[in-house]
């Protein structure tokens, strides 16, 4: 059971876009086609999914764990209404609790992965903090919740050349590649990413052959929520394809959500809109999103990120055109 354990992260950089709301009705959506779940409330500082799902006392939490208040993740599991879904509750607002030390994230990321279910969805939370970052770049399948307005694409942009840029960091495996990564321009978190790659190209191409293997197959997925019009899903498309551009990861379009007053009610009510009304449009949308992360070979998928050999050649190959392609856009 667990070799099949995938790791579904939602994430989307800005607050109140509904990554919450995908998170929890996505986790029953996959509880419901037989898989066992747990919803991770990793939004360091405003947990809510306890609400969400009609619990009022939360038990241990994913704090109780970091602190060592109790042994593991598994502990602070609990049951839900959904039957093969359980919650591993985020604390409250507890201010400062965002900022983990770089030990207590490690030991977060090693729990998240041993939790005994077959799909663990984390729900990341907003901002684009290192804890935040670390947990999302661990997953297996990336969603990234927009809404179509310019300030949520600027933040869901913000957040995955964040990812991107911890990735690369993630592929440096020895001190001497994490020096490389720290030595690089001190603006490289403004830099584009086909200039950061270029100067590991220059200093250490296998490095920088890793670094594109792990992008070529980070596949992030967009959801758009709240989408009112068709020209709302026509610039979601082109915002894919830019972000693809310019960070060098896939960003294709997964499902988008109309605006829907049941959805907000749904959280008065405390129970998920997929509980409540399991013949929604918005819950069926998510439905279909389940099913196409799910028939995903995440398998595949690992051992692409890890890829270094021959097939890098070719991925090498979509890159430079990529580069050209980048390229051709900055000089007009
Ligand atoms: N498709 C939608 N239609 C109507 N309201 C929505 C929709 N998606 C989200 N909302 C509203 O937006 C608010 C924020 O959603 P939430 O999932 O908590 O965001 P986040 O977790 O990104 O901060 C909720 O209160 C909900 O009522
Ligand atoms: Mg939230």
């Amino acid at each position: 059971m667990t070799e099949q354990r995938r790791i579904i992260a939602v994430g989307g950089g800005k607050g109140g876009v509904g990554k919450s709301i995908v998170a929890v009705n996505l986790a029953v959506a996959i509880a419901r086609l037989g898989r066992t779940v747990a919803l991770v409330d990793a939004d360091l500082g405003s947990a809510n999914q306890h609400t969400m799902l009609g619990i009022d006392r939360p038990g241990p939490s994913l704090y109780s764990v970091i602190r060592g208040e109790v042994r593991s993740l598994k502990d602070a599991m609990m049951r839900t209404i959904v039957p093969n879904l359980v919650l591993v509750p985020g604390a409250g607002a507890i201010p400062g609790s965002a900022n983990l030390a770089e030990r207590e994230k490690n030991r977060l990321l090693t729990e998240v992965r041993n939790l005994p279910v077959d799909v663990v969805i984390l729900d990341v939370g907003a901002g684009i903090s290192y804890e935040v970052l670390d947990l999302y770049i661990l997953a297996d399948q990336r969603i990234v919740v927009v809404l179509p307005q310019l300030t949520s694409f600027q933040n869901a942009y913000s957040f995955l050349k964040g990812a991107v840029h911890r990735t690369i960091l993630a592929c440096a495996d020895t001190p001497s590649r994490r020096r490389i990564y720290s030595e690089l321009d001190p603006s490289r978190e403004t830099e584009r990413i086909t200039s950061v790659l270029r100067q590991l190209e220059e200093r250490d191409p296998l490095y920088s052959s890793r670094v594109k293997a792990r992008l070529n197959h980070f596949g992030a997925k967009l959801i758009g929520n709240q989408v009112v019009s068709a020209k709302d899903r026509g610039t979601l498309g082109a915002v894919g394809k830019m972000f693809r551009d310019f960070l060098l990861v896939d960003a294709e379009i997964l499902g988008a959500l109309r605006f829907n007053r049941k959805l907000g009610e749904s959280i008065n009510r405390r129970r998920p809109l997929a509980v409540l009304e399991p013949n929604d449009d918005c819950v069926r949308v998510i439905h279909r999103v389940a099913t196409v992360l799910l028939n995903e070979d995440i398998e595949q998928l690992r051992r692409g990120r890890e890829a270094m050999d021959g097939s890098d050649a070719s991925s090498a190959d979509e890159d430079d055109t990529l580069l050209s392609q980048i390229r051709a856009l900055l000089t007009v």
